[in-house]
């Protein structure tokens, strides 16, 4: 029999596990967690540490070699310290995606178990509108952070959200940090989900991003991306660091996506934008086998956008969770 694989209906393996820790966060940025706050799920519905254990296992086995470790904010998982250590030792590239508050308390473990790439949310850098924008006041200590895991040469990437009239005069001042700094900062094009208040006309396009850098810095240099990358990537001439967009909404780029989500209570989401979802909690805790139920769920994957290929739909996206709920 052939080795089992997670294969769409479109000939794409599934090789990329994103799976939230939790759906609780230290931060309220509006773009990702409703005004209204969210209904956080109960604890006997979040998968246990030895659950998700247990899952990247099963994930890994059907060929899945990298997993993100995502939230609402993934190091205020109780024990997360022991969890990050196990899925080490499954032998797949660990990476995650954090908004830095406490991340001073891991840097260690990270440089020990080779956790090396990490996104670091930072939509801006001025005080005060960090404040603004996630409602609470940890700017410095997430500064703080960034410089210490630049110091243990960890491979940060700055999620920035661009958002009109908030953000959207900080691009060049983010690009100036990648002069002397090895890092990259990754733009990310505003995006819908319940609850958000979204609308395009407050977004950023990838084209109006590049025309920004390029008036201040002149030529732009393209790079090449790595396979199923989700972001174009760029970099100013003779600059330290390098720049990416997240263009989901101007330019998706679905065609060789690999991804696959599993939120805190255990169900799987063949993409962002997914309002179906597959449970895989409820079988794993009836002793059941998930590998069929993984390599059959990601039979209903939509080409593109959960089948918004040409423009999102408030119908189809109101029904899905809010951003902090999913997982980013
Ligand atoms: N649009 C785009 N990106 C978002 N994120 C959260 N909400 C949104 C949104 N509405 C991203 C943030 C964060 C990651 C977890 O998800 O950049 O870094
Ligand atoms: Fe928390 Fe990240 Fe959502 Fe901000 S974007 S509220 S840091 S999960």
């Amino acid at each position: 029999m052939a080795e089992k694989k997670i294969i769409d209906n479109f000939g794409r393996p599934h090789t990329y596990l994103r799976i939230s820790l939790t759906d609780r966060c230290n931060l309220r940025c509006f773009y990702c967690m409703p005004e209204e706050g969210i209904e956080l799920t109960e604890k006997e519905n979040v998968m246990t540490l030895e659950e998700i254990i247990s899952l990247t296992r099963t994930f890994r086995d059907l060929g899945v070699d990298t997993v993100r470790l995502t939230g609402g904010e993934p190091l205020v998982r109780k024990n997360f310290g022991y969890l990050v250590e196990e899925l080490a030792k499954l032998g797949v590239t660990l990476k995650l995606t954090t908004n830095g508050i406490v991340l001073d308390k891991y840097l260690e473990l990270f440089d020990k178990i080779g956790l090396r790439k990490i996104n670091l949310s930072l939509d801006t850098l001025d005080k005060a509108k960090s404040v603004f924008i996630t409602k609470r006041d940890y700017y410095d200590r997430i500064m703080q952070n960034l410089e210490k895991a630049l110091e243990l040469n960890m491979q940060i990437k700055l999620n920035v959200v661009l958002i009109k009239g908030v953000n959207d005069n900080e691009i060049n001042d983010f690009i100036a940090l990648t002069r002397n700094k090895n890092l990259a900062v990754k733009f990310i094009e505003f995006m819908p989900f319940k609850g958000n208040k979204w609308d395009w006309s407050k977004g950023v396009s990838q084209d109006e991003i590049l025309k920004t850098i390029e008036s201040k810095f002149g030529e732009i240099q393209t790079l090449k991306n790595p396979a199923h990358s989700t972001s174009q990537n760029f970099k100013v001439k003779d600059h330290e660091g390098s720049f990416g967009i997240v263009s989901t909404i101007t330019k998706p780029f679905c065609d060789d996506c690999n991804r696959i989500r599993v939120t805190a209570d255990g169900k799987m989401k063949n993409c962002l934008f997914a309002n179906s979802e597959t449970d895989l909690l409820t079988p794993m805790r009836a002793g059941q086998a998930l590998d069929n139920i993984i390599v059959n769920a990601i039979k209903t994957k939509k080409y593109s956008r959960d089948g918004m290929d040409v423009k999102m739909d408030a119908d189809h996206y109101e029904q899905n969770r809010s951003m902090i709920s999913i997982g980013g």
